[in-house]
């Protein structure tokens, strides 16, 4: 929708009629503004003004034409295409037969809208071999006509120099069937004469650059252009032209539209025929009568000619220098002076060419005709010459600009016919709008009494002295008034001084500006006569084609009757086409010059404004506007704008009118901006259709918004319904895998349950007929049979039963290593128990005290191993036999542990007295041997510990409690020869009574009590000691060495 977005820009409308302010300068600054843009077309309506842009856009491209084909003309940018289309398609679809009118002045760009409307309306109709072939020879007749019908002039490179209109025909289906076409007055005089800086048609150019050496020859022609008089006034060459490119390029055409070799070689034997006749020179010489005649001066080049059309050159040289003048019933030769002469050759050239022109253009028209009698559409293609201002004006303008103008007269009757029709269609009120009519200075040309061309023909008819003079004369007479026609006569009635008004000119004042015309040559070109001799000659040659052209060179058809005037002629011919143009349907398409110098992208306001001006564009805009300056279908309106109203959006169900209305009412517009035809809706100002496309414009981009809400929305929904999916899926994947995995591993552990479970059960059952329980059952009776052979073995290999014998037989297996050892040891502990058991009380108490002995002193004190040499009798003594003793007998009765003599340690001097020592169950005693009577008596629970040394001495030291009745005396250190049996009996019986253990010391140092305080005992192992028993040496009050050995 690129158009309607610049609908909205209002520095760049793409239809004027949006215009607003519309004034001239808003509409050129517009088109400039669009130009710069490279928007080389714009609407006025359905009017295509379009604005050459002299270099070659991207916008012809078979995408362009596909963007364009079947879319609605205001939908998409301003196009050429887009005003083909709808021509195209109205023919097609509502068999009306329509007419493109391609106006503008010379240079804006005609010849190239007409191919490009038929190149889209062939690319767009349907294809097939037979109706390709049409289009294409439909399409290659433009290079043919261009090659012989344009030429270089001041104003375009490739000016049209006659004038064009094609009707395509169409069937019911809209397939090209075929075509005419029309030319209109080429402009012949340019064959013999051109002015500086044109050239002439571009045929001859293309026929010496591009044709063979051996076509060259054939036709007797040169490469130089600068040899042939008609070409050599100016360089031949042009710039971005390749006319050798192009002239085979026409021969191609001519192969596609149908020419024969033969036709195409006489074709270009008459055009050599022309060129080669402006190098037939003459020169005067004088007749026996003294009379100034002309003679061939060269004959080659008039032989050649000759040559190349069959004809003899002496009727050719009589018919160039003399001429037949019929008086009465007598015919007299005269001859011609030389610039007779010339003028008759220029006029014979001028004649072939043109003729051959005329052939050419039937010559293609022959072969692109309809030949069916089918019922056609008619699509007519006027490109027709521009409307020219020269320096010099001559009879061609004059020609030329009538028929611009009375396309202009076509274009305002027809715009505003079709403005009104519309209305009257539609049933809106009309108003009436002021523009120029341009038919008065149609009139003042073509007046059929008073007309220019008129009195031009009535001028050439007239007999007696006929020249220009006289018929400018003529025309200031009779024109003297008129508002669009000024001489310098007039001007001198008027008293109006005007130095760029020459005389022998008039003055016209066209709709597209004042032209001044050169009356000079007007009766002559008006006339155009060619002398009977030469068209006499001419039709005497053998060359065919030749010889058709010239028909009226058939003596037996000699008619007094002067032909019909170049005038005149065109005049008829103008009427006839716009006859036809009325009966069809128009499509307007208004070309612009942009400037002078055929430059790309200069835009020179000034001339642009100078034509919009005189193509009456402002006056076209103001007619559209009149009334309403936007109209629509119902149904493209409604289709464009039906998101401005919550009815009619997103679909409307009903009729488009009635949908429209129900669109316009919701948005509140003023109801006089507003106008319901019967199939249209009409918008009066552009601002209300600004102020739509604004609010449309807004709309949609909330639309799209909305769109792509919901479609973002619509994918996430549906991005997440898929990964929903999936993941269930997924997960119904892998907990179906699991379960499965999980049913088939409890199926394993089940079968594996149930085969052990039978198994088991059939083994239970079974077991006995297994031969796989008898392994077990034999490893348990060999089993058994190790373990019975090994304990009867050992019954019967017992070891002594000596306690001191601990041999043991080892186990003969490994396994009853451990029952093996067991075994020893519970017959070892047998066995002492046995032993035990058979010992007698005293040996057993023996025993018990050796045991107690070793238990106190083995490894502790050097005497133990000494002392068991040595047997513990107990009583040393003899209490009982020895009488001596029998007080002491008597004290220890029944009682008694020990008895022996022990030596006493002087405690203050270290000596040492003989003791004897009792111990009872009770009480230890100390007797005086000498007395034999108890002297100390100690109950054995004052004993409060024993201190002994390491080595090998009999040294005691017996502690007392404080408490004890001789405590007074304190601690007793005595030397016993049995100390080890004394210390263990002591200890046995103090256990025995007290139930305590007796605190035993082995020690070098410990401290007696005694009433004078304590002593530090210090044993010292010295050699002055002797073995039978230490030596106690006093130090200080309170220190003691015991030394020992
Ligand atoms: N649409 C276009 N794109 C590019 N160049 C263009 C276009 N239209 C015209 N021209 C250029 O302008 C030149 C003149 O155009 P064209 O021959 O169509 O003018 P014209 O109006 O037919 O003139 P005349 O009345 O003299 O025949 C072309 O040769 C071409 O170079
Ligand atoms: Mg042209």
């Amino acid at each position: 929708m690129e158009g309607s977005s610049s609908l909205l820009d209002a520095e760049a409308v793409a239809d004027l009629v949006l215009l607003d302010p519309l004034t001239e300068e808003s509409l050129v600054q517009t088109l400039r503004e669009r130009f710069r843009r490279r928007d080389i077309y714009t609407y006025i309506g359905n009017v295509v003004i379009s604005v050459n842009p002299y270099q070659s856009l991207p916008i012809y491209t078979p995408e362009k034409v596909e963007e364009y084909r079947n879319c609605s003309f205001f939908a998409v940018k301003p196009h050429i295409y887009a005003i083909a289309d709808d021509a195209y398609r109205s023919l097609r679809d509502r068999d009306r037969d329509q007419c493109i009118l391609i106006t503008g002045e010379s240079g804006a760009g005609k010849t190239e809208a007409s191919k490009l409307v038929m190149s889209y309306v062939a690319a767009v109709s349907s294809k097939g071999e037979e109706v390709d072939k049409v289009k294409e020879q439909l399409l290659q007749s433009n290079p043919v006509l261009e090659a012989f019908g344009n030429a270089k002039t001041v104003r375009n490179d490739n000016s049209s120099r006659f004038g064009k209109y094609m009707d395509i025909e169409f069937d019911f289906k809209g397939e090209p069937l075929g075509g005419v076409i029309s030319n209109y007055l080429l402009e012949k005089s340019r064959v013999v004469r051109h002015v500086r800086g044109e050239r002439n048609f571009h045929i001859f150019y293309q026929l010496l650059a591009g044709a063979s050496p051996q076509l060259l020859q054939q036709l007797k022609l040169r490469q130089d252009c600068g040899h042939y008089g008609y070409l050599k006034q100016e360089g031949s060459s042009l710039p971005g032209m390749d006319d050798a490119a192009n002239f085979h390029a026409m021969q191609d055409a001519m192969r596609v539209i149908g020419f024969s070799p033969a036709e195409v070689t006489e074709l270009l034997q008459v055009t050599a025929v022309v060129l080669k006749l402006g190098n037939v020179q003459l020169s005067s010489s004088f007749q026996a009568s003294g009379m100034e005649a002309c003679s061939i001066s060269k004959p080659q080049e008039l032989r050649e000619i000759c040559e190349l059309i069959g004809l003899d050159p002496g009727t050719l040289e009589r018919a160039l220098c003399s001429r037949t003048v019929k008086a009465r019933d007598e015919t007299v030769l005269t001859t011609l002076t030389v610039p007779q002469g010339y003028y008759g050759r220029d006029a014979l050239a001028k004649n072939i060419y043109s003729r051959l022109f005329d052939w050419l253009v039937q010559r293609i028209n022959a072969s692109i005709q309809v030949k069916s009698d089918r019922q056609r559409k008619v699509m007519g293609v006027l490109d027709i010459y521009g409307f020219e201002i020269f320096q010099d004006n001559g009879f061609e303008q004059f020609i030329i600009n009538y028929c611009n103008e009375k396309l202009q007269q076509i274009f305002i009757l027809m715009t505003l016919k079709e403005e009104q029709e519309e209305y009257v269609r539609e049933g809106i009120q009309w108003t009436p709008v002021e523009f120029f009519d341009n038919s008065i200075i149609c009139n003042l040309i073509e007046n059929s009494t008073t007309g220019i061309l008129a009195m031009l023909d009535e001028e050439c008819l007239r007999p007696g002295v006929v020249n220009e003079d006289t018929f400018l004369t003529k025309l200031n007479q009779l024109l003297a008034t008129h508002k669009h026609y000024e001489s310098k006569e007039t001007q001198n009635a008027r008293r109006v001084t005007d130095a760029s008004l020459p005389p022998r000119c008039f003055r016209i004042h066209h709709y597209a500006g004042k032209v001044t015309y050169n009356v000079t040559g007007f009766i002559e070109k008006n006339n155009d006569l060619l002398f009977r001799d030469l068209s006499q000659a001419m039709w005497a040659a053998q060359h065919a084609l030749l010889r058709s052209l010239f028909p009226e060179g058939d003596p037996q058809k000699v008619s007094l009757k002067l032909p019909p005037t170049a005038g005149f002629q065109f005049k008829s011919s103008v009427a006839m086409l716009m006859r036809n143009l009325y009966s069809k349907n128009p499509n307007y398409i208004r070309c612009i010059k942009p400037n002078d110098t055929k430059s790309a992208m200069v835009f020179t306001p000034e001339l642009v404004l100078a034509q919009v001006r005189y193509l009456g564009l402002l006056e076209n805009v103001r007619v559209r506007r009149a009334g309403y300056a936007f109209r629509q279908l119902y149904g493209p309106f409604l289709q464009r704008y039906k998101m401005l109203n919550a009815q009619t959006w997103p679909r409307w169900d009903r009729g488009d009118r009635e949908g429209t209305e129900v669109l316009l009412a919701g948005l509140e517009l003023p109801a006089e901006e507003l106008a319901f035809g019967h199939t249209k809706i009409f918008i009066r100002s552009p601002r209300t259709l600004f102020d739509l496309e604004r609010r449309r414009q807004e709309r949609v981009a909330q639309l799209a918004t909305l769109i792509q809400k919901m479609f973002r929305g619509w994918r996430c929904r549906t991005q997440y319904q898929l990964m929903r999916k999936s993941q269930i899926l997924i997960s119904a994947w892998f907990r179906g895998h699991r379960q499965k995995n999980r049913y088939k591993q409890m199926k394993r552990s089940a079968l594996i349950l149930q085969a052990y479970a039978r198994g088991w059960k059939a083994r239970r059952t079974y077991r006995k007929y297994f031969r796989s329980s008898a392994s077990t059952c034999l490893a348990n009776f060999i089993y058994r049979r190790l373990v019975q052979r090994y304990l009867v073995g050992l019954a019967k290999n017992l070891p002594p039963l000596s306690v001191t014998d601990r041999t043991w037989p080892p186990a003969p297996y490994r396994f009853l290593d451990a029952t093996n050892q067991e075994l020893k040891n519970i017959f070892y502990h047998w066995k002492c128990k046995k032993y035990r058991d058979q010992l007698p009380a005293s040996r057993r108490a023996q025993l018990q005290a050796r045991l107690c002995a070793s238990e106190l002193f083995k490894d502790k004190k050097t005497l133990y191993p000494k002392s068991l040499q040595q047997p513990f009798r107990g009583e040393y003594l003899g209490l009982k036999q020895n009488p001596k003793y029998q007080k002491l007998h008597a004290v220890a009765k029944d009682k008694l542990v020990m008895a022996d003599s022990v030596r006493k340690v002087n405690r203050a001097s270290g000596k040492t007295v003989p003791r004897l020592l009792l111990l009872t169950t009770e009480h230890l005693v100390l007797a005086d041997p000498k007395a034999a009577q108890p002297k100390t008596v100690l109950s054995l629970s004052d004993i409060r510990g024993v201190s002994v040394t390491r080595f090998s001495d009999g040294f005691l030291a017996l502690h007392l409690k404080e408490v004890s009745t001789v405590g007074a005396k304190g601690d007793f250190l005595l030397v016993s020869d049995h100390l080890i049996e004394l210390v263990t009996r002591l200890y046995q019986t103090f256990e025995a009574t007290t139930g305590q253990a007796l605190p035993l010391h082995i020690t070098d140092r410990f401290s007696t009590r005694f009433p004078k305080g304590d002593v530090s005992i210090t044993v010292v192992e010295s050699p002055k000691a002797s073995t039978n028993g230490p030596v106690c040496k006093k130090k200080g009050s309170n220190k003691m060495e015991v030394l020992v050995y």
